[in-house]
């Protein structure tokens, strides 16, 4: 069986050429989402006659990329009673995981213009993404095949916008790798994408029962979900404040023993030191900082660069961020994209004006008018101790420290409780085993930048505020989904 997905070589203009002629006829359509429940039914989404609302391109709001129509509490109670766990053999159900990941290969170019248009994803991220998103269905299958897992029952599967195919896809696969029912309920900002995946998923073969879909967002649907006493478990990704609610909600109702799976976000930092490669670094900075926007849990937050190099390295990063081009993340030439959709514009930009009125803002580039779009931007810090929250998008705070401060930053970075993804740049290595012996973070990475984890080989989570394990694209993470196999008898 294959091990990974195909991918593209956005280097090679043959392939540029196969994935242009692929999306081409998706531009200018329009996409449906609507509730798929338990019985088979697939509501009449689209038909504005029906409800719902329709979803702009946030790089260019006139382009309505669809219609939504969300669950009402009835279908959310319909969906869980409906629910039954995928009785086909873990063989089986491994091989139907894998016809997904090959339907998911087939309608690329459907795929790659959905995520450009819903998510705002340019094309180096959407190729990502559906990478990602068949990756993890060939991983779990792998797994499914030889762990053999037994499943808990029902799973509410609770995704963010960021990986709308990507994360939505790898929790459901991971829930039906172990024969669980998943009721899955994507973002709001992101329902079209995910009911590709959904149709995709049913096409290859997932029963209707053990696969729900069910938009709507977080306060009624997915509230609804995660405080049902059927359920018997929850895997989230989202906010760190997003996890805690839904901690609350499930203790309120549920069986202590129901995992809640949460993969959350991160105050994440990275350290160069004087002996670092300024151009790999500075490369490696702009894109942990603001690929995709800056919209990634992974993403570098808080830069400690050593005094003694701090001003040159600082003129090269902003030169490089001259470089830098925004726009409609559907032109080959789109290094930034928009941010998700108005009120994240806003509360990004918010967060940028307050530093320039404070005199703290190095930078910032100029973004395109229309659309929601957000210039990328440098914000000088004394420390991480001064970011109040993650800020969700492409602006990154930059300290200095002092040589013989080293362990104080580290401190730092510790103090705050996230441990998500950390970088390191420097070409001493005492000092890189030295400071991955002390941070606390789920993903380290040194010499590269801190984003794009590859499933099965890099296995991505964090710790402490950060998520509760286990990884993703790891080896323990279907298990989680799984009953406890039965201990063996010593004779
Ligand atoms: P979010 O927490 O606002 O929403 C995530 C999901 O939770 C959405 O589907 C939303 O509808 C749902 N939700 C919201 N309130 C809910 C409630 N009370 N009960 C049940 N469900 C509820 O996050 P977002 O804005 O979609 O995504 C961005 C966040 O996700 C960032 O903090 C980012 O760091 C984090 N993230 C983490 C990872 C990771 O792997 N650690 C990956 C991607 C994103
Ligand atoms: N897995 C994603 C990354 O590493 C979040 O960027």
């Amino acid at each position: 069986s294959r091990r990974n997905a195909r991918g593209f070589d956005l280097g090679d203009l043959a392939d540029l050429d196969c994935i242009e002629g692929a999306r081409r006829p998706f531009r200018d359509r329009r996409f449906q989402a609507a509730p798929v429940l338990g019985d088979g039914t697939r509501s009449d989404a689209g038909t504005d006659t029906h409800g719902g609302h329709d979803m702009p391109n946030p790089a260019d709001p006139d382009d309505l990329v669809g219609h939504v129509r969300d669950a009402t509490a009835a279908e959310v109670e319909q969906a869980i009673g409906a629910a039954l766990p995928w009785t086909a053999s873990a063989r089986e159900r491994a091989g139907v995981l894998e016809r997904a990941a090959e339907l998911y290969e087939r309608d690329f170019g459907e795929i790659l213009a959905i995520v450009a248009r819903e998510a705002g994803k340019n094309m180096l991220d959407a190729v990502g993404e559906l990478r990602e998103a068949i990756d993890f269905l060939y991983y779990y299958a792998r797994q499914c095949r030889s762990l053999e897992p037994t499943p808990r029952g029902r799973f509410a599967c609770i995704s963010p916008w960021n990986f709308p195919l990507a994360i939505f896809t790898g929790q459901i696969a991971g829930a039906l790798a172990a024969g669980n029912a998943v009721l899955a309920k994507p973002a709001e900002q992101s329902p079209l994408t995910a009911a590709k995946g959904i149709a995709l998923m049913h096409e290859a073969g997932v029963p209707a029962s053990a696969l729900q879909f069910l938009p709507g967002d977080g306060a009624t649907v997915g509230a609804a979900l995660t405080g049902d006493e059927r359920i018997d478990g929850v895997a989230f990704t989202g906010g760190t404040d997003t996890a805690r609610a839904i901690h609350r909600n499930m203790r309120g109702h549920l069986d202590p023993g129901a995992p809640l799976i949460a993969e959350t976000g991160g105050l994440n930092a990275m350290i160069v030191d004087s002996t670092a490669l300024h151009e790999q670094a500075v490369r490696d900075v702009i894109a942990s900082a603001f690929q995709s926007a800056g919209q990634r849990c992974s993403a570098l937050r808080c830069l400690y660069i050593q005094e003694d190099v701090h001003d040159d390295f600082m003129r090269m990063l902003l030169g490089a961020m001259d470089e830098l081009r925004l726009g409609n993340p559907w032109q080959l030439s789109t290094d930034v994209g928009p941010v998700i959709d108005a009120d994240a514009a806003a509360d990004i930009q918010r967060h940028v004006d307050t530093a320039k009125q404070e005199g703290r803002l190095i930078k910032q580039v100029e973004a395109p008018n229309t659309g929601y779009f957000v210039g990328p931007a440098v914000i000088r810090v004394d420390g991480i101790d001064a970011l109040e929250r993650e800020i969700f998008g492409p602006v990154l705070h930059v300290a200095t420290y002092r040589a013989d401060a080293l362990d104080g930053v580290i401190e730092a970075i510790n103090a705050r409780g996230y441990g998500l993804t950390f970088g390191v740049h420097t070409r001493i290595e005492d000092r890189v085993q030295h400071i991955v012996d002390r941070v606390h973070a789920g993903n380290l990475y040194v010499n590269r930048n801190q984003i794009g984890a590859i499933v099965g080989s890099q296995p991505f989570g964090g710790e402490g505020l950060s998520g509760t394990g286990p990884k993703a694209g790891g080896p323990d993470y279907v298990k989680r989904f799984a009953q406890a196999t039965a201990p063996q008898t010593a004779t």
